[in-house]
C-alpha cells in the first residue's frame, strides 16, 4: 500500500501542484479544502506526511494536528501565506515539524520527500529483532520518533539559529547538542557545556560572561566566561530554567546585541556562540511559573527539538538494550545475553528515567547475571506505581548530615539518576540536590588528598 500524504488547503491550484509532486514520489494523495473534510479521514488509514494551511477558509489547520491519523506521521508540514510566528510555535508544540511560507519551494519539498520515501520503504522491509540499531551522530535508535528527531537535526544542525532541546531526564539532551555541534559547520570549535542547574546563583554571571581580576574580591586573575569560550563554537546550556531570572534578561540582551562584557569590564567583547539550550521542564509551564522568560524563550526557540522519551521508542528499547550489553561485553570480554523474558520486561516498563535510567539497570543486571540475564536481575525496575521497593538503614548513631547524604543518593538511585525526579521525591529544588552532590564530591576530593 502507498503512503499517504494529506493536504488540508483551500487554494486549489496550490493544493493541485503540491498534489503533483507528493504523487511524484510514490505517495497517495488525501486532499481536503476545509478541516471538517479533513478530521473525517479515517482514524486507522496512517498518514506518512501532512501539508497543513494555518488557515483554511474561517479553520484554523492547528485543529487538526490531534487527528489520531497523524499521530505516527513522519512529517507535518504546516503553510501559511502570512508570518505569525506564535501559532507556527504553537504548531510546533504539537507535533508538526515543518514550516513554510506560500508558496512552496519545489526544491526543499522534493528533498524532503526523497528522504521520506525511502524511509517508508525501509520500515516495511526491516526485520523487528536482531537488526543492529542505527546510529545518527552520537544517537542510537530508529524508531520512527527517532528518524523524526535525527532529520530535524540534520537540517537544523547546519543552520546557525539557537536551538531549545524539550525532553525528559535521561532522554540523551546531550548527546543531540553535542551531534548538532559535530553537523555544524562549527565542528572544528569548541562545544561548551554548561549546566546552569550547578551554578550557585552569585557566581552565575562572571561564570557565564567571566570577569577581570579584582572584579570582586576572590577575583584574583582575569577569567573567561562560557560565552566566550564557546567563540566560534557551540554553547551548550543545560537546564536553562534553573538561570537567574535577571541572567536571563540579560543573556536575552547579548544575544541580541552579539556582545557583553565581563564582570567587572569596561570595554564589550565579541563572541560568536551558537547557542543551544535543554530543559526537561515544559517551556510553557516553566515560563507561567516564572522559571523562564518568554522573550529569551522566543529567542532560543526558533527551533525547539523535543526528544521523545524511550518508552516512545518501540523496537529501540531492544535494540538500547542489545547495544548497550554488547559495550559491556566487548570492554569486559564476556558474552552475557539476556533472556526473552527479561526482554519483554524491559520493554514493558515506562522508562522515567530514560536512557540514562536503561543504562544503569542493564550496568547492574550485567554485574549480577552469570551467563544470561534473567527477569531477577532487573532490580532496579520500579513497580510502576510509582512505589520503590528500596528502603535505607541509618544507624541511630547517625549525624543528620550523614542520614541525609544516605537518602539522597538512595532516591538518585531509585530514580535511575534522575536529579529533577530525585529532587521531587525529596522535596527539595534541583539547586539544593546540585549543591549536596557537588559537597559530596569534594568532600570525596578531600579525601583521596589525604
Ligand atoms: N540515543 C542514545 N543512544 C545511545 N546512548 C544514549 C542515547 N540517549 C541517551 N544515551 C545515554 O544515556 C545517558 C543520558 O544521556 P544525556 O546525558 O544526554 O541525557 P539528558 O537528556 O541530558 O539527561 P538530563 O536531563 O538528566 O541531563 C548517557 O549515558 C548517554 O550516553
Ligand atoms: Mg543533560
Amino acid at each position: 500500500m502507498k503512503p499517504v500524504a494529506l493536504i488540508l488547503d483551500d487554494d486549489a491550484q496550490h493544493a493541485a501542484a503540491l498534489a503533483g509532486v507528493v504523487t511524484n514520489h510514490g505517495f497517495s494523495v488525501a486532499h481536503f479544502e476545509d478541516l471538517a473534510a479533513a478530521a473525517a479521514h479515517p482514524q486507522d488509514e496512517r498518514v506518512s506526511v501532512a501539508f497543513i494551511t494555518l488557515h483554511c477558509g474561517e479553520d484554523s489547520g492547528l485543529d487538526l494536528l490531534d487527528h489520531p491519523a497523524l499521530e505516527e506521521a513522519n512529517e507535518i508540514i504546516l503553510m501559511n501565506t502570512l508570518d505569525e510566528p506564535e501559532l507556527v510555535n504553537r504548531g510546533i508544540a504539537a507535533g508538526a515539524t515543518y514550516f513554510f511560507r506560500k508558496p512552496f519551494d519545489p526544491a526543499f519539498i522534493d528533498s524532503l520527500l526523497t528522504d521520506l520515501a525511502a524511509e517508508e520503504l525501509a520500515a516495511h522491509s526491516e526485520p523487528e529483532l536482531d537488526h543492529p540499531i542505527d546510529q545518527f551522530g552520537l544517537l542510537r535508535g530508529g524508531s520512527p520518533p527517532m528518524r523524526k528527531l535525527f532529520r530535524t537535526m540534520r537540517k537544523v544542525a547546519g543552520s546557525d539559529t539557537s536551538v531549545l532541546l524539550i525532553g525528559e531526564s535521561g532522554t540523551g539532551k546531550e548527546l543531540v547538542a553535542q551531534s548538532l555541534h559535530m553537523f555544524s559547520e562549527r565542528a572544528g570549535g569548541e562545544f561548551v557545556a554548561m549546566n546552569c542547574a550547578a551554578v550557585p546563583k552569585e557566581l552565575f554571571e562572571s561564570e557565564l560572561f567571566g570577569h577581570e581580576k579584582g572584579a570582586f574580591s576572590g577575583a584574583i586573575r582575569r577569567h573567561l566566561g562560557y560565552f566566550e569560550r564557546a567563540d566560534g563554537g557551540t554553547l551548550f546550556l543545560d537546564e536553562i530554567t534553573e538561570m537567574p531570572i535577571e541572567l536571563q534578561a540579560k543573556l536575552l540582551r547579548v544575544l541580541e546585541l552579539g556582545q557583553f562584557r565581563r564582570v567587572g569590564g569596561e570595554t564589550d567583547q565579541h563572541s560568536d556562540a551558537r547557542i543551544i539550550a535543554a530543559t526537561n521542564r515544559d517551556p510553557e509551564e516553566a515560563i507561567a511559573e516564572g522559571e523562564l522568560r518568554e522573550d529569551l524563550y522566543f529567542r532560543i526557540a526558533r527551533f525547539p527539538l523535543r526528544i521523545p522519551p524511550l518508552r516512545d521508542r518501540g523496537s529501540d528499547i531492544r535494540g538500547l538494550t542489545a547495544y548497550f550489553l554488547n559495550e559491556l561485553n566487548v570492554r569486559n570480554g564476556t558474552a552475557i545475553g539476556i533472556s526473552e523474558e527479561a526482554l519483554e520486561e524491559i520493554e514493558g516498563y515506562s522508562w522515567p528515567g530514560n536512557v540514562r535510567e536503561l543504562r544503569s539497570l542493564l550496568e547492574q543486571a550485567y554485574i549480577l547475571a552469570n551467563e544470561q540475564i534473567e527477569p531477577g536481575h532487573l532490580k532496579g525496575l520500579k513497580d510502576d506505581a510509582g512505589v520503590a521497593g528500596d528502603y535505607i538503614r541509618v544507624p541511630a548513631t547517625a549525624t543528620v548530615e550523614e542520614a541525609e547524604k544516605k537518602l539522597i543518593l538512595a532516591a538518585l538511585e531509585t530514580h535511575g539518576g534522575d536529579k529533577q525526579a530525585a529532587a521531587d521525591s525529596l522535596g527539595v529544588s534541583l539547586k539544593t540536590l546540585y549543591n549536596r552532590l557537588n559537597d559530596y564530591a569534594e568532600d570525596e576530593g578531600d579525601a583521596a588528598d589525604r
